[in-house]
This record gives structure tokens, C-alpha cells and sequence, in this order.
């Protein structure tokens, strides 16, 4: 890094502006240093207030790549459309770039730190340039300071993301708690996680700029050893907004691996019993498979009295108290959801949520500036403007396939425009975790809900979950894939070691003398032979969430299989919901037959991850093998 005198200018013709309240000389030189590498026009600090968000949504609308909505129907709100080559997280273009390959394991792509830094940074041998040596030129770069999880809290950190993207700097306002809070908190030296992002698109002097610049070569680069995150060619999602994926996941699962802690794709939430009992419970699912809408749940009929409240909807950390018990908070303040599927019925909570002051991407637009996606409302609008600009009308779509919506349509919003908001959900000591549940997408096999018997059995389920692929990612999908943990794309360092530290950290809770919270496994997805679901899921999860709080208080019964305990039919509350006894042996029966092709994909998986697999694992399955009767 070079020094950088503060508000001095430091490279000709630019000027670093660095606000008066600045004080962090190595934040400063860092700044010199990346805007003399991608040669930015100019440098603008974030301070995350209103001011600076309307201006910078204007400046958006004034470029072509925010559209503003109807102000009566959907006020404070824009409409962004992506380009169409840069629609989702990009997993084969993602990077775990430790030191040493079977750091990063066999699941995550791997270069070699100085190989990727030549590329990125310094350029290669043969002479070809760094990709990031003036990928600025013609923009400006944003320094965008900000904290994951409440301000000062002992499980939160903070990370600086500079970035040429405009839209990056005010979905970074709406999904972290971005701007002088963070800088005051790192004050004159404190730690920061350094995010470099570029959407990968200088412009020449005088080149007319597009709606959504981007690159078709793309790197999302993680150094674990070095905390660092490298962003080139992508203006989406977890590929641009570095604070979520890239460092809530993959940089801090290395940081809690070092430092006794996790970093999990879960969302948190409470649940409070009529009596006032409150209850937490932080639930893995991969992409795409409604962790927004259990995080929101509306307890159906039947459950007068219950309220479930949401703390965090895609990514919790989690360390332990002072008690020895598990603690999780939500780093992110705001949701990136998937909007297609998202209606009144299937979450209302999440649509109140959605009334105002929110960005939504590569949805459709409405006749009268409002918005739409499939599955908002069964009737679709007689005519919209779809995800890439083109008129849409039903017939149409039946023609063509076209879809109105991009099937990973957006929006980013705010936690605080959600009516059922947990009181704890910014609180810096966290909520204590009563149980875990891990659950894929899987149309056959997997029962409603299994409890693991024990934390090894629990890892055990979570470490071989299957999933089917979703539009979360670029690539096939609806394909069943080995998602451990929901994590496969985010953990980011070696899986096994990864399935360690959570024995690690169970038996760490277990020595504290502390109660470890209960482990589930969950499949809201089975089919029956009409190829429909069987469950009818979203509120009516409630059921068997609260079978499972009401088995970590000891009370309700279940009934031993293979895998572990799952409720009879009559273990579960059914008022207001008609279900037969069949319907509920079709969702959670084990077919002999199917669980013996699973294991085999389990041990396909754990070939896969034989170095360093913990013995605990190949120990669980043949003891399952055993119970299955070989
Ligand atoms: C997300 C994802 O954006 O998991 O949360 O893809
Ligand atoms: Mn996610």
C-alpha cells in the first residue's frame, strides 16, 4: 500500500476528497491506492444519510438504470433492469484463493493467490494487463464503509467496499448499516474487511455510458488469509453487493473458523407462544427456497395467539455467550428476495413490506408504473413491459414462454419497512438459538421433519443435504445437487474442515455445560404422484415449527425412525387444516428403497470430501446403513 496524505491530492488530477471526520490513515491509503490502480475519475465517500441516497438515485434515474415508479402506487421505489447477461450469482466464476488448495476443498473453485493477483492486479509475466488497471476510467468510485450486524456489537464487523457502481452504493444502504456509523466504529485503526468491486466497463472520454454496464469476463475473488474480496464484470446480487455473500459467508466462515464462531446461510426467527414463551430458531435452506417467506411467517388458523417475527432472512452469525449458549444476529438490515412466487398468500408480510422505498430488479412493469412478477396475482395484467424492456402480454407468454419477470427477480428493501420485524433484531447481544433446521428442496425421499438425535447426527443431516438447483445461480436448473449446510456455494474454506468446526462447536456449547440447541432436517417440497406438493408449506410450516420448539422444551412426542425422530400424525396441531392421515404418511414416510440410492449419494459426497472428512460422518452412516438393513 502507498501513503496517502489526507485531503491532499495524491495522483494528478485527482483528488481523493476524504472527508474532514476521516481519520483512518490506512483506510486513506488504501483508497489512494485502488483509485490509482483502476484509474477512477473521481472518489466519492458515503455516509449513508437520505440526502445522499436520493441524490444518488437520481443521478440513476438521470443515467437510464433506475426507473422511477409510480409515486401513488409504489412510492420511493425504482425499477432497475439488468442486463441480460448478468442475471444471478455466477458460482463457476467465484474463487476461494487461499494459500494452499486443500484450504479452499474440492467444492470451490481454486487459483493460486499470486496467479489471481497477477490477473487482477498486477498483471501477468507475459505482459497482459491487470484486469482492474483502469477499469475505472470514466466513472467514479464510491467508498462505501459499512458494518455487518448491529453498530459495536461483539459479532459484528465492518468492511469498506469501493466500487464504480452507483446502484451497488444504494443497495448497500438498504442492506447494511452503511456510512459515518461504520466509520466512527472503525475509528482511527480499527479492522476492516477490504471489498474491491468493478462492474468492469471504463469509458472512454466522451463514450456515452449504457443502463447497466457490466463485463462478460467475470472473477468474484475471495483471499481468506488476507480477508480480501475482488470483485470484476458483475453489477448483481451477491456478485456486487460484497458485505452479503462474499464477505457475511465466505470470509467470515474463515474468520469464525479461526476465531470459534459461524457464519451460516440461515435465517433467524422468533416465535412466540400465546403464553409470551419466545422461542429462536435459525433455519438453513439453499437459494431460492423460501427462507424470506418462513422468516415471515403468518401462523394460520389454529395458532391464535402465536406470533413469529423475524430477525434475519439469508445469513446468520452465530458465537457463543458468556452462558456457553449459542447467540446469532443478523449482519445484514436489509432483504434481497426473490420476488417471483412472492403474493399475499404465500407471504403478506413480506408484500406489506414492499409498499414503498424499495429497488426491485428485472421485474416487470405495469401500464400505470407499478410493478409485477409471476405469481403476484393469478390474473396477470393484460399488458406489462417485461424484465428486458420488450412488451409482454399473456398471449405472448403462452406463444413464446417469455417470462414477465426474470425467474431471480429482486427486491431490496429495508428491514425496517417489515411489520413483523423482531424487537431483538438490532440488538448487539444477538438471540440465544433454541434449534437448527436444515432443509432442501427435494421432491421425493426426504421426510417433513426428522430431529437428529444428536449434534453428530445433526451435522450428519446437514453435511449430506440435497438440493434442486433454482435461478439463485447461473446453470441447470432443477437438477438434485449435494448442498451441505446450504452452504456449498458460500463456505469459504475446505467443507470438511467446515463440518469439524460445527463438531467442534457443539461440543464447545456441550463442555459449557450449556443446553446445545436441537438439530432438524425439514423438506417442504415432496410430490405426490400428480407431481404436486403435498404439503401445503408457507404458513402452515407453523405446525412443524411448533413441534420442534415444543420438542426443545421436552414436551411434544415423536416416534424413532432410521434417521432419527419425527411426529405422528397426531404429534402435530391440524385445526383449520384439512390433511389426511395418507397425505401426512406420503410427506413423511421413508421409502426403504430411496434411502438406500440417498446413502449412496452420500458416499459419493463423502469421496468427494475425503481429506480431512471428520470420522464421525462415515461413522453416522453405517450406523444408518445398519438400521436400513444394509
Ligand atoms: C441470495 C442467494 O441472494 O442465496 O440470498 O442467492
Ligand atoms: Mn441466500
Amino acid at each position: 500500500m502507498i501513503g496517502a496524505p489526507v485531503n491532499r491530492p495524491v495522483l494528478e488530477g485527482l483528488r481523493l476528497n476524504v472527508p474532514a471526520h476521516v481519520k483512518h490513515q490506512r483506510l486513506v491509503a488504501w483508497v489512494a491506492e485502488i483509485a490509482a490502480l483502476t484509474e477512477a475519475a473521481d472518489v466519492v465517500w458515503c455516509d449513508g444519510s437520505d440526502a445522499e441516497y436520493d441524490r444518488l438515485s437520481q443521478q440513476l434515474v438521470d443515467a437510464g438504470t433506475l426507473m422511477k415508479l409510480n409515486p401513488e402506487l409504489r412510492p420511493h421505489s425504482f425499477l432497475a433492469r439488468s442486463s441480460p447477461s448478468d442475471v444471478a450469482r455466477v458460482e463457476d466464476r467465484t474463487f476461494i484463493c487461499s494459500q494452499h488448495k486443500d484450504d479452499a476443498g474440492p467444492t470451490n473453485n481454486w487459483m493460486p493467490p499470486a496467479e489471481m493477483r497477477a490477473l487482477l492486479q498486477t498483471g501477468r509475466p507475459d505482459g497482459t494487463p491487470a484486469l482492474f488497471r483502469g477499469a475505472m476510467r470514466g466513472r467514479t468510485m464510491y467508498v462505501v464503509p459499512f458494518s455487518m450486524g448491529p453498530l459495536g456489537s461483539h459479532i459484528s464487523h465492518i468492511g469498506v467496499e469501493l466500487t464504480d457502481s452507483p446502484y451497488v452504493a444504494v443497495s448497500m444502504r438498504v442492506m447494511t448499516r452503511m456510512g459515518r456509523g461504520a466509520l466512527d466504529v472503525l475509528g482511527t485503526d480499527g479492522e476492516f474487511v477490504p471489498c474491491v468491486h468493478t462492474v468492469g466497463a471504463p469509458l472512454q472520454p466522451g463514450q456515452k455510458d449504457v443502463a447497466w454496464p457490466c463485463n462478460d469476463t467475470k472473477y468474484i475473488v475471495h483471499y481468506p488469509e488476507t480477508r480480501e474480496i475482488w470483485s470484476y464484470g458483475s453489477g448483481y446480487g451477491g456478485n456486487a453487493l460484497l458485505g452479503k455473500k462474499c464477505f457475511a459467508l465466505r470470509i467470515a466462515s474463515t474468520m469464525g473458523r479461526d476465531q470459534g464462531w459461524l457464519a451460516e446461510h440461515m435465517l433467524v426467527l422468533g416465535v412466540t407462544s400465546p403464553q409470551g414463551k419466545k422461542h429462536h430458531v435459525a433455519a438453513a435452506f439453499p437459494s431460492a427456497c423460501g427462507k424470506t417467506n418462513f422468516s415471515m411467517l403468518v401462523p394460520p388458523e389454529g395458532y391464535e395467539g402465536w406470533k413469529v417475527t423475524t430477525i434475519g432472512d439469508d445469513i446468520a452469525w452465530i458465537k457463543p455467550g458468556a452462558d456457553g449458549r449459542l447467540y446469532a444476529i443478523n449482519p445484514e438490515a436489509g432483504y434481497f428476495g426473490v420476488a417471483p412466487g412472492t403474493n399475499y398468500k404465500t407471504n403478506p408480510n413480506c408484500m406489506d413490506s414492499l409498499k414503498h422505498h424499495v429497488i426491485f430488479t428485472n421485474v416487470a412493469l405495469t401500464d400505470d408504473g407499478d410493478v409485477w412478477w409471476e405469481g403476484m396475482s393469478d390474473t396477470p395484467p393484460a399488458h406489462l413491459v417485461d424484465w428486458q424492456g420488450k412488451d409482454w402480454t399473456p398471449a405472448i407468454a403462452k406463444e413464446t414462454g417469455a417470462k414477465a419477470a426474470h425467474p431471480n427477480a429482486r427486491f431490496t428493501v429495508s428491514a425496517i419497512h417489515n411489520p413483523v420485524l423482531d424487537a431483538d433484531w438490532d440488538n448487539a447481544a444477538g438471540v440465544p438459538i433454541d434449534a437448527f433446521i436444515f432443509g432442501g428442496r427435494r421432491s421425493t425421499t426426504v421426510p417433513l421433519v426428522t430431529e437428529a438425535r444428536n449434534w453428530v447426527e445433526g451435522v450428519y443431516m446437514a453435511a449430506t443435504m440435497g438440493s434442486e438447483t433454482t435461478a439463485a445461480a447461473a446453470g441447470q436448473q432443477g437438477v438434485v445437487r449435494r448442498d451441505p449446510f446450504a452452504m456449498l456455494p458460500f463456505a469459504g474454506y475446505n467443507m470438511s474442515d467446515y463440518f469439524q468446526h460445527w463438531l467442534d462447536m457443539g461440543q464447545r456449547v456441550q463442555d459449557s455445560g450449556a443446553r446445545a440447541p436441537k438439530i432438524y432436517c425439514a423438506n417442504w417440497f415432496r410430490k405426490g404422484a400428480d407431481g404436486k406438493f403435498v404439503w401445503p408449506g408457507y404458513g402452515e410450516n407453523m405446525r412443524v415449527l411448533e413441534w420442534i420448539i415444543g420438542r426443545s422444551e421436552g414436551q411434544a412426542s415423536g416416534q424413532e425412525n432410521v434417521f432419527g425422530i419425527s411426529p405422528r400424525y397426531e404429534d402435530l396441531r391440524w385445526t383449520g387444516l384439512p390433511f389426511t392421515r395418507e397425505q401426512f404418511a406420503s410427506v413423511i414416510g421413508i421409502d426403504k428403497a430411496a434411502w438406500q440410492q440417498e446413502l449412496k449419494l452420500h458416499a459419493e459426497l463423502f469421496a468427494q470430501l475425503a481429506h480431512h472428512l471428520p470420522a464421525e460422518l462415515p461413522a453416522t452412516k453405517a450406523k444408518l446403513e445398519r438400521a436400513l438393513g444394509g
